[in-house]
């Protein structure tokens, strides 16, 4: 069979392209020791509303002082809708849905989280700024998914 050399070209490329993925996939995961998001935590979706501490979606205090803030994703809404944290606050998410798959994602942070119904996702933000941080859903979920959004006040 004739391969003609551009061929060979775009396939050498091809391959090269993904050793050097690969190759950047390995450095990160043995040096940097990035590895793919796991979920540490399951729930039951249909029992969501009795189950703490997401039975009472909001902040609390830890003892060392940082704060655990309990979320709750359903169409078309975020509980708790609003929440407010002093400056300077270490605040670990947890996350959950519902119903359906949702995404909780806090402007001006690095927090971006997918959530699905059964699992807890979780993600920590230090909020040095004050000001009105928006989060919104970022996966669609249905026709009410743009106002799917609440607010973190930091004061
Ligand atoms: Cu929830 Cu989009």
């Amino acid at each position: 069979m004739h391969v003609h050399r551009l061929e060979k070209i775009f396939l050498g490329l091809g391959i090269a392209t993904l050793v050097a993925f690969f190759a950047i996939l390995v450095t990160l995961q043995i040096g940097e020791g990035f590895t793919p998001p796991s979920h540490i935590q399951t729930i039951d979706p249909t029992k969501v509303s009795s189950t703490p501490p997401f039975d009472h979606p909001g902040l609390v205090r830890r003892a060392d002082g940082s704060y655990e803030a309990y979320y709750v994703g359903q169409v078309f809404s975020w509980q708790p809708a609003s929440l407010t944290v002093p400056r300077g606050a270490k605040v670990t998410f947890y996350v959950t849905s519902t119903d359906v798959v949702h995404g909780f994602l806090i402007e001006h942070t690095d927090v971006n989280l997918e959530v699905m119904p059964g699992w807890v996702s979780s993600g920590t933000h230090v909020f040095s700024k004050p000001g009105d941080y928006l989060i919104v859903c970022d996966q669609y979920c249905g026709e009410g998914h743009a106002s799917m959004f609440a607010h973190i006040l930091v004061k």
